[in-house]
Order: structure tokens, then C-alpha cells, then sequence
């Protein structure tokens, strides 16, 4: 055993005690049979999978899970620090739990996640927020229950922050998965790119690839256990591999994956421009599970905005590798992300944007309005454009992907697909389908899990309504 492993070894073992000794506490010495835990997470699929693994710690330590804070003996908030809004809705979630009580008892309440990374937040939770007896960061997952027993012991704040951390992979932890049919996998972590208003590469490190064993074996106990979908996750899963040296690309790993016997699709995000390649275009299009959604973001068509936000692409090399995909994949979507407002951005350097999503022609786009982030470059950078103009722009990008997608919806008009049912939502069932699209269709609670074939229907809106034609048990 190298000695790497041999340490992972030991800090598994001396994990799983802290889990005995907690585990004791609740039941025994607080006699709670069934103590509750409510998880709540912020931002982005990876900390949705991170707190996935938490609640594979809490399930080892007794815990069942509840949405409801006030029923819960443990909350954590998981949370996001990609955007000031973001952070505005923690700490109004945290300071409503200033006085909760169950039977009497305060609960212990731990924040981590993105925000927890950066030193002036934790401040602010160390001095406004005394209630909040546990924080820790992005890369402490594995040594959770140590944390957690410290405060049941000590009955002290336990605030664990390093200065910097490059962070580690830890496989084997326990996880209790949020959906049966549809699993998020994490392939790597972490961002090497500095797009200067991201405050990711800050709080989440530096890249660092799963083994593909490692990855290849999770996907098959997945597909064993009969889940449908599997998206693949990263910031920038293009680089795949890259930092570690791998001969086992992107590419290569989807043909891997691909190969799996079982029916279900793959799914991927999020994959940076500048490395994506002709040979993952022709890969996704060779492989039959691989989903022809691609989620592309490219922030701004400008190339004056696009050089300041340090994406290392221009607008032209963009719409290229937009023109190379479809040539390859016929009935590819496209998705993106869309900054407004990044500082120096004219109303010129605004309609390129604009005039890019038009041709692109995105099936949906997320937008948002440029936030300063704490020690990014971008935050430095002079904003002339007032808080109006920057919504006015938003507004307008909506408004033309809002037309793009209704023209879209009425093409699909009549086509039958295929789908999978995956959740009850205001009165409908949703289906995806291959290319990710959601249709709303009206079906059973049973059919969840299920495959279907559906038919879209007339649709008013952006929306895709659709009627189940075939359901395969
Ligand atoms: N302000 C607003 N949006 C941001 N994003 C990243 N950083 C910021 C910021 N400082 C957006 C980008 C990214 C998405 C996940 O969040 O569009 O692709
Ligand atoms: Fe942030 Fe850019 Fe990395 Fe994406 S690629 S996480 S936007 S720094």
C-alpha cells in the first residue's frame, strides 16, 4: 500500500469512530431514536454532490433527513459565494435560526461550502452569527465527523478555515443520493481558468481529476442500481485528466462510460469553450448514450469583454466551434451562460451579445447580472453602468432568447421523443428528454424512474408540453 493510501486508510478508520461516538450522543445520551438532520444547499450541482456526501456521513451517524428546519437536531447550510445574491439569501436563512429550538434543545447549526472560503465571510459568521457553532470549507468533507464531534465534545465553535488549500480527492465516502433515478457524478474539482470575475479557482483550488477506475466503477454501481441518467461534473470537464496527466481524456473517458452495458444517458457540464475540441463533437456524436445537450457558456460576445474576463476565446472562434458541432451533431443544444453588466461593458459590447444569441440560437440560456466578487480582478475593474441599465440589459436577453425558444417549441411541434419521467412539479409530471429539454406531460406518480415516449404538443409558450404515447415499464 503506497503511503498515501495507508494515510487515506487511517483517516477512514478514524473517521468511522468519531461516527460511533456521535452516533452514541444522539441516541444515547440525548435518547433521540431517530435525530434529524436538515441539509440545505445553495448554488451550483457540485455542492448539491458534496452535500450528498454529508448526508451519507449523517446517515452513518443515525440521522434520517427532513427539509423542515425546525424538526431537525443538525442543520447545515451548503453554501454558494458565486454571486453577492447567493451569499445575501445565506445570511438571511442563517439569521432566521438565531433562537430555533426543538424540545427545547438549540440544534447544532454548521455552514460550509463556497463562502466558507473566503477569510472576510468567515469573519462576519465568527462575529455576527455565534449561533453557528461548526464551519468548515470546501475540502473537509472527509473529515466531517471529526469536526462535528469536536463541537458535540468541546461544546465550542469549531471554525475550520485554512488560509489556502489546494484540496484532495477522497474516494470511498459514504453518500445517500438525493433522486433515484438521475445521479450527479463529480469527475474532477476545482478550476485552473481565473476568468477574472469568478471567484471559483479561489474557493474550490486547483483542478484535479478522479481517477477514470475510480469514476468507470461508480458508474457502473450506478447503472447496476438502475439509475437512468448520469451527469458527469466539473467546471471545466474539457480538461479532464489534463493536470494529472492521464492518457485518459475527456473523450476517452465518454467512450469508456459509453460502453457500460445498461440503458441510460450521459450527461455532462460544464464544458469551457476554449478547450473544447472537433474530437469530443465526433465522440459525443459516436456515442449513442452520450446526451446532444451540450452546455456551452460563453459569457459575452464581445471580444473586448471577453479578453477583459480572461476566457481566452473571441466571439468568431466561438461561433465556429458552435458551426463544427452542428455539422457533426445534426440536432445538438445548446446552452449558455450570459454575463451583463461586466465592468466597462458598452451598450456596442452589449449587442454583440445579444446578436450572438440570436444566431446561436441557445435552447435556454442562464443569465446574470455581473456581481464584484472579494479579491477577483474584475472587482477592481471601474463599473460605469448604473444598476438600471444592467437589468434593462438582462431584461432584453430574456426577452430574445424567450422568442428563440417559443420558434423553437413550435418546431418540435408534433415529433415524438424520448423521455425520461423524473419528478412531480405545480400540478404535471416533467419528462427530459435526450437533449436535456423538459416537457411537461400529465401522468401517474408510478411512472416516475420510467422511459417514455412522448409526443409534444401545441405549445404556447417557451414551454414544451407534451402527452406520454408510450411508457415503458
Ligand atoms: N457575477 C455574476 N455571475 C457570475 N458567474 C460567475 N461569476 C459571476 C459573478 N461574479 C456566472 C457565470 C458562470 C455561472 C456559473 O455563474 O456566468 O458561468
Ligand atoms: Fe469560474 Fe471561469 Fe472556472 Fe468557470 S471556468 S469556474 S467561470 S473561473
Amino acid at each position: 500500500m503506497s503511503q498515501a493510501n495507508h494515510t487515506q486508510f487511517n483517516s477512514q478508520l478514524e473517521q468511522e469512530y468519531y461516527v460511533e461516538k456521535i452516533r452514541e450522543y444522539y441516541q444515547v445520551e440525548l435518547g433521540l431514536q431517530k435525530p434529524l438532520a436538515c441539509i440545505r444547499t445553495f448554488g451550483c450541482q457540485q455542492n448539491v454532490a458534496d452535500s450528498e456526501r454529508i448526508a451519507g456521513w449523517l446517515s452513518l451517524m443515525g440521522f434520517s433527513l427532513t427539509d423542515i428546519v425546525e424538526e431537525a437536531d443538525f442543520i447545515l447550510f451548503n453554501t454558494c459565494a458565486v454571486r453577492e445574491h447567493a451569499e445575501d439569501r445565506v445570511f438571511g436563512n442563517v439569521g432566521a435560526l438565531k433562537s430555533i429550538k426543538k424540545d427545547g434543545r438549540s440544534p447544532i447549526i454548521a455552514l460550509c461550502g463556497c463562502m466558507m472560503q473566503q477569510p472576510h465571510i468567515a469573519e462576519k459568521i465568527k462575529k455576527c452569527y455565534p449561533f453557528v457553532k461548526l464551519l468548515f470549507g470546501t475540502h473537509k468533507i472527509q473529515v466531517f465527523p471529526e469536526l462535528l464531534y469536536q463541537v458535540i465534545q468541546t461544546g465550542k465553535r469549531n471554525i475550520d478555515i485554512p488560509e489556502e488549500e489546494e484540496g484532495c480527492i477522497t474516494e470511498g465516502l459514504p453518500i445517500v443520493r438525493g433522486n433515484a433515478n438521475t445521479a450527479w457524478v463529480s469527475i474532477m474539482y476545482g478550476c485552473n481558468n481565473f476568468c477574472t470575475y469568478c471567484i471559483v479557482p479561489y474557493v474550490r483550488g486547483r483542478e484535479r481529476s478522479r481517477k477514470p477506475e475510480s469514476i468507470l466503477q461508480e458508474v457502473k454501481e450506478l447503472v447496476s442500481q438502475g439509475y437512468k441518467e448520469i451527469t458527469l461534473l466539473g467546471q471545466n470537464v474539457n480538461s479532464y485528466g489534463k493536470s494529472e496527466g492521464f492518457d485518459v481524456t475527456f473523450p476517452k473517458l465518454l467512450q469508456m462510460i459509453n460502453a457500460i452495458e445498461g440503458d441510460f444517458v450521459i450527461r455532462f457540464m460544464t464544458s469551457h469553450p476554449k478547450d473544447a475540441t472537433v474530437e469530443l463533437f465526433d465522440t459525443i456524436a459516436a456515442c449513442e448514450k452520450v446526451s446532444t445537450h451540450f452546455h456551452l457558456p460563453v459569457q459575452s460576445g464581445s471580444n473586448a469583454i471577453l479578453k477583459a474576463m480572461n476566457r481566452k476565446y473571441t466571439r468568431e472562434q466561438y461561433l465556429s466551434l458552435v458551426e463544427k458541432a452542428r455539422k457533426r451533431i445534426p440536432n445538438i443544444s445548446f446552452t449558455s451562460d450570459i454575463l451583463v453588466g461586466f465592468p466597462g461593458e458598452t451598450e456596442e459590447d452589449f449587442q454583440d451579445t445579444l446578436d450572438l444569441v440570436k444566431q446561436v440560437k441557445y435552447t435556454s440560456v442562464y443569465t446574470f447580472i455581473y456581481s464584484p466578487r472579494v479579491g477577483t480582478p474584475a472587482a477592481k475593474m471601474e463599473d460605469h453602468t448604473s444598476s438600471k441599465e444592467k437589468v434593462d440589459r438582462l431584461s432584453r436577453i430574456v426577452q430574445a432568447q424567450e422568442a428563440i425558444a417559443a420558434e423553437r417549441s413550435k418546431q418540435m411541434c408534433g415529433q415524438v421523443l424520448r423521455a425520461l419521467v423524473e419528478s412531480e412539479a405545480d400540478g404535471f409530471f416533467e419528462a427530459r428528454l435526450f437533449d436535456n429539454q423538459v416537457v411537461r406531460v400529465q401522468t401517474d406518480r408510478e411512472n416516475i424512474g420510467k422511459w417514455a415516449d412522448v409526443k409534444i404538443k401545441e405549445s404556447t409558450n417557451w414551454i414544451l408540453n407534451g402527452e406520454i404515447v408510450k411508457i415503458y415499464d
